[in-house]
């Protein structure tokens, strides 16, 4: 079949790698993807919300199969609104509803979600502009530190935690009187902070069954030791030791089952991926958020491990025929370390050659935020490339992880170093 997948980030290069494999699949489109995807298929400039484009698009290209990577589209409804056009009903789209993406688009929604079908997760109060001196009350009942999440999507940059209370009162001001984050920040969830360990779970489902993914750790401060900012991702290991067989029966009692028959109790169909964010408080698991979509850069160390055929795999999540499917996966370990340009996440500059692309061995290097001009790969964002490893054990995964980002220069190449390290000797 033909496929079409949205997104331009390593999550996608990492998707279209695996689908490409597929020998079901013939013609891959990638829409707009990067350097790393221009590798493997068709790159595609072509503006998504103009349906009538991308309607004309799928049925001369005669596709069969979207698959959506980000979740800002999903949010948005974009399959509700191609889902909505009957020329397209023989396609199948991978991603959720408008309904079902609130799982990650309002934390509120999540947090009641979860609160009516008794899935375990922070305790929490959302409040609104009006009820920002309730929301102080409610914060003085707290322990530090305090957690505070704007409701709606945010790039990432919604959730404030601070051990001061201080700070803590004048970010909730920020956040609901002054509108820090717009639209997103005009509810806000305040809630208890969770120590642990955290992880991510992944589940392809049809919406009454599903196939749980290799799980991973990503590591999202910049700054090795796990300091300065959040960024979306610096690397990630998978698998994650503690995910053992009696923690993931866990995950999967409290937490996965009751999702996929919550959303079905609620009437919101869902086919797609679910990223469950989770800590592991002394060996329970809690939910932190959810995800309509897979993690970047979990995929890029998922998709290595998956032995099974995700177009297969995905054709039956869109047919109701997920029951009984045996996912296959291979035993490495995969760790990858994300290359990204100096300053991020703050402000950084792109357009730099990228040199020694050539030079690597044994990895897979998942274009993140590349471009091609006048036929060079270039930087075209903060997160540049990831480098993604198999190994026999972690050791070793990391090992020719880092062989390998040596290898590849650019202007202001900046890696962290301790990828994976807090697992290493379990
Ligand atoms: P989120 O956008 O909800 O994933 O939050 C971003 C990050 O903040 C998470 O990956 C956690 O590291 C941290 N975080 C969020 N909520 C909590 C919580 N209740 N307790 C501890 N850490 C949290
Ligand atoms: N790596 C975290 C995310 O994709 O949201």
């Amino acid at each position: 079949m033909n496929l079409l997948l949205i997104g331009n980030g390593g999550r996608e290069h990492a998707l279209a790698w695996k689908i490409r494999q597929s020998p079901q699949c013939k013609k891959l489109f990638i829409a707009p993807g990067n350097a790393g995807t221009a590798l493997l298929g068709t790159n595609l400039a072509i503006d998504i919300d103009d349906i009538e484009a991308i309607e004309y698009f799928l049925i001369h290209e005669k596709i069969e199969m979207v698959v959506i990577g980000p979740e800002a589209p999903l949010a948005a409804g974009w399959i509700d609104k191609m889902q909505a056009q009957p020329n397209l009903s023989h396609v199948a789209f991978i991603g959720p509803t408008m309904a079902g993406a609130r799982l990650e688009s309002s934390k509120e929604f999540a947090k009641e979600f979860m609160k009516r079908h008794g899935i375990p997760t922070a305790a929490y109060k959302s409040f609104s502009s009006k009820q920002y001196l309730e929301a102080i009350d409610f914060l003085r009942t707290l322990k530090p530190p305090y957690v505070l999440k704007a409701d709606g999507l945010a790039a990432g940059k919604g959730v404030i935690i601070t051990p001061e209370f201080e700070t803590a009162t004048q970010e909730l001001s920020a956040m609901l009187i002054g509108q820090r984050f717009g639209k997103a920040s005009e509810r806000v969830v305040v809630e208890e902070f969770l120590q642990g360990i955290e992880l991510s779970v992944f589940v392809l489902t049809d919406g009454t069954d599903y196939v749980i993914l290799p799980e991973a750790k990503d590591y999202k401060r910049v700054g090795e030791g796990d300091t300065g900012p959040n960024t979306g991702g610096m690397g990630a290991v998978s698998p994650v030791y503690f995910a053992d067989g009696a923690f993931m029966t866990q995950v999967e009692q409290k937490i996965i089952k009751p999702t996929i028959d919550g959303l079905k109790k609620e009437g919101i169909p869902y086919v797609g991926f679910i990223f469950f964010g989770l800590m592991n408080v002394a060996g329970e698991p809690y939910v932190i958020e959810y995800n309509v979509r897979m993690g970047d850069p979990e995929t890029e160390v998922v998709m290595p491990r998956l032995k099974s055929d995700l177009v297969e795999m995905m054709q039956r999540a869109a047919q109701q025929k997920l029951k009984n499917f045996n996912i296959e996966i291979f035993p490495e370990t995969a760790a990858c370390v994300m290359l990204v340009s100096g300053g991020y996440p703050g402000d950084f500059t792109t357009g730099h050659k990228i040199f020694g692309l050539e030079e690597t061995h044994r990895c897979n290097l998942f274009h993140a935020g590349t471009r091609l001009k006048d036929g060079v790969t270039v930087t075209a964002g903060g997160r540049v490339i990831a480098v993604s490893a198999l190994g026999s054990s972690l050791n070793q995964a990391i090992e020719i992880a880092y062989q390998n980002a040596e290898k590849i220069n650019f202007q202001g190449k900046y890696y962290r170093r301790d990828i994976g390290n807090d697992l290493l000797n379990r």
